[in-house]
């Protein structure tokens, strides 16, 4: 499996901005990405397009959305569909990213029947879990996990193909705040996390990637990286800058 550094930009950047970030960042990386790394960018959907122009197909770059909203079509108003995504270029979106939680109100329900949809119409999914602050002190973090495992992935056929699949783990306190999880909490959540996937899909759980996010920045990445059980990471405010996120890409 190969190990994914994905670019979460959230709501921020034009299309021109977009265009200009992806092609400065694939100048810096292109022939100097390690083997078995892949670089996913995901913009606002007004991005898609153009970022999709910017990368021209380059080996290793992936497409990805932020969101989705799991019906084909119809009269929902304000929301994109997964084929709508596939049609330009994007190969994988994120489910249950914590602002979406936490700031847009979506349930573990919600998020389950997005990763199922979202899987079933041909997208790979990045489902994302992780617990606030006051859930960790009061020594929830397993419970947290656990329930938003099963729900988000209540719907995703047992015998899925592993690549399609990868969960991150992003404890809400260290998200955007630059408080980084240190190794002995990553460790603990993404082992957590495998033995989840494990009791969920069986042998094919071990080649399922676990994103860690959360603060991840150039000094920190190769660090976090090294460890067991993470597979890649999902970066926020430390990918906006084509240089900064080339040096995680690069770690
Ligand atoms: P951050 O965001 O890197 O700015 O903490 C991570 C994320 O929300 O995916």
């Amino acid at each position: 499996m190969n190990t994914l550094f994905a670019a979460n930009w959230k709501m921020h950047k034009t299309t021109a901005e977009a265009r200009q970030t992806a092609a400065e960042l694939k100048g810096l990386v292109s022939g100097k990405l390690k083997p078995g790394r892949e670089v996913m960018i995901l913009p606002p959907f007004t991005a898609l397009a153009p970022v999709a122009g910017a990368l021209g197909g380059a080996a290793n770059f992936l497409l990805g959305a932020q969101n989705f909203y799991p019906q084909k079509q119809g009269a929902f108003t304000g929301e994109v569909s997964p084929g709508m995504l596939l049609d330009v270029g994007v190969s994988f979106a994120l489910t249950g990213h914590s602002e979406r939680r936490h700031v847009l109100g979506e349930t573990d329900a919600v998020v389950g029947a997005k990763t199922a949809f979202g899987l079933e119409s041909g997208l790979g999914v990045i489902l994302c879990v992780g617990e606030k602050l006051d859930e960790r002190k009061a020594g929830n973090l397993e419970a947290v996990l656990e329930r938003q495992i099963r729900a988000g992935l209540a719907g995703v056929p047992k015998d899925i193909a592993p690549e399609r699949l990868a969960l991150a783990y992003e404890p809400v306190w260290a998200i955007g705040t630059g408080e980084v999880a240190g190794p002995k909490e990553i460790l603990e959540a993404h082992a957590f996390v495998r033995r989840m996937l494990v009791e969920f899909f069986g042998a094919s759980a071990s080649e399922m990637r676990i994103l860690y996010g959360g603060s991840v920045k150039p000094d920190n990445a190769s660090e976090i990286i090294a460890l067991d059980n993470v597979d890649g990471v999902l970066v926020g405010g430390a990918s906006l800058k084509a240089d900064e996120f080339s040096r995680i890409v690069l770690a």
